[in-house]
């Protein structure tokens, strides 16, 4: 009841805003697979590979949850590991029980498993597929299912973290060498590949590098998929106040024009996806409530812009705790997965840098044919009122999302309208909505989602 008071006081003042939308007129598509979830290649290691409880039916349900999905594993590490060898100091050995692992836990999440390969075996100037070949021969040999495959961690980079430089050509070269590694395995010839894998490409060398990578990639193609990463806050010192940032959001737009520029003139048809992305490096921050409007947003602009696939950085530390209890942005993930599907809406009106919505069909195995969800991010430190005068009317499904505790912005548990989410016994709560007409009332620095059951939109029917 105090609740309930306090946000009445709260909008009373706020001017009701009307959102509109393009029913008509696509622009884009999320299919089932656009959001992902990484496991850097860091976690092969033994010492951490070994306290993975794969049994454990927490991790079970919650990872179950979010399929269909892909998992990614890969990072810098991935250019220092070798597969069932020993392997030198400051490097890592997968050992054939752990990869074995790996699988597992893709099986049982029913995630599409993606590998990312240690480019860094070089043999005269070009990738040594020896060990390569050694984990595929093994892999096939014990029925692990691999996805797709990637060669390298943005090696764009590779002055920094290995004090050479690896030309984007010789890397499409090696990719090239992939592929026909690849075709020697009857199980792994129709794999999918997807690189570079390079960083953002505000930066213009590393444009410039992606660049030439898809120049050769124009005469000899490898690509199934183009997969870049994207650190909006890239390893600078960051604070919880950059994940409300509108003009840092806005970068993204840029890069994601970028992305699509280069891939409309070099690989027209071939799809753009995230395979590695968080607001920032480290794990701080990322867990927590404010990292959620930097995601959803990340999510709403890739999907207006083409890109097909989003691999969030990562499953474990920043969706899942090491208990495997879920962190704000898992639950965002979630309901994104249960309440979005199809067609791409454009907003048309009511909209401002602060105030930030995506419309999307909602996903019709969880909501009625001709559903519309939209995803509302409200940034002001004041609420918000928004109508939604073309479904007028009409019964709205509404999943606000808050803080969890009194830690506001860095609180790492969430609360769907009001009601702090959390496991039972390891089983995942009931993501209930509430039902109403009108507005809806947006708390200040909150967001949510809003499904319109009865939208009875054409584009958004099966
Ligand atoms: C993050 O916010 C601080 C101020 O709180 C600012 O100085 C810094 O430039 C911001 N970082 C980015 C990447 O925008």
């Amino acid at each position: 009841m105090a609740v309930i008071l306090f946000l009445s006081v709260l909008f009373c003042a706020a001017e009701a805003m009307d959102i509109q939308f393009d029913l008509q007129h696509p622009i884009g598509w999320t299919g089932s697979m656009f959001i992902g979830v990484t496991m850097d290649s860091y976690y092969l290691r033994d010492s951490s590979m070994s306290q993975l409880n794969i049994n454990s039916q927490t991790l079970h349900n919650v990872a179950r949850a979010l399929s269909p999905g892909y998992l990614r594993v890969g990072g810098t590490t991935a250019d220092s590991t070798v597969f069932n060898i020993p392997a030198s100091a400051g490097k890592t050995t997968l050992t054939p029980q752990n990869w074995q692992k790996v699988d597992q836990l893709a099986k049982l999440a029913g995630w599409e498993l993606i590998f990312d390969l240690n480019v860094n075996l070089r043999h005269n100037g070009a990738w040594d597929s020896t060990n390569a070949r050694s984990l595929l021969r093994f892999s096939s040999d014990h029925g692990i299912k691999v996805h797709c495959f990637q060669l390298g961690n943005e090696v764009n980079w590779f002055n920094y973290n290995f004090h050479y430089n690896l030309p984007a050509q010789r890397l499409q070269q090696d990719y090239q060498i992939l592929k026909s590694l690849l075709h020697e395995f009857p199980q792994y010839s129709a794999s999918c590949i997807v690189g570079p894998d390079t960083t953002s490409l505000l930066n213009t060398q590393t444009r410039q590098y992606f660049e030439e990578f898809m120049k050769a990639e124009h005469s000899h193609p490898t690509l199934n998929n183009i997969g870049l990463h994207h650190y909006s806050l890239g390893n600078v010192a960051f604070n919880m106040n950059n994940m409300t940032d509108p003009q840092l959001m806005n970068t993204l737009h840029t890069e994601l024009q970028m992305a699509n520029s280069i891939k409309h003139q070099y690989a027209p048809h071939t799809p753009l996806w995230f395979t590695e992305t968080a607001a920032g490096y480290t794990t701080d921050y990322i867990n927590q409530y404010g990292d959620g409007f930097m995601w959803l947003d990340k999510l709403g602009l890739s999907a207006q812009n083409g890109f097909s696939t989003v691999i969030r950085q990562a499953f474990f530390y920043s969706l899942v705790d090491t208990h495997f209890n879920p962190l704000p942005d898992y639950y965002a993930t979630l309901l994104h997965k249960r309440l979005i599907q199809g067609s791409v809406l454009k907003v048309t009106a009511g909209t401002w840098d602060t105030l930030r919505v995506y419309a999307h069909c909602a996903n019709h195995a969880h909501n009625p044919s001709g559903a519309v969800t939209v995803i509302i991010l409200n940034l002001q430190n004041h609420g918000a009122s928004l109508t939604f005068s073309q479904f007028q009317g009409q019964q709205m499904q509404v999943y606000l999302l808050t803080p969890g505790d009194s830690h506001g912005l860095n609180s790492k548990t969430v609360a769907l309208n009001g009601k702090r989410l959390g496991l039972n016994n390891g089983q995942l709560p009931p993501l209930n909505p509430t039902t109403h007409t009108g507005s809806v009332a947006m708390a200040a620095r909150s967001f949510g989602f809003v499904v319109f059951p009865h939208a009875n939109v054409a584009l958004c029917k099966h």
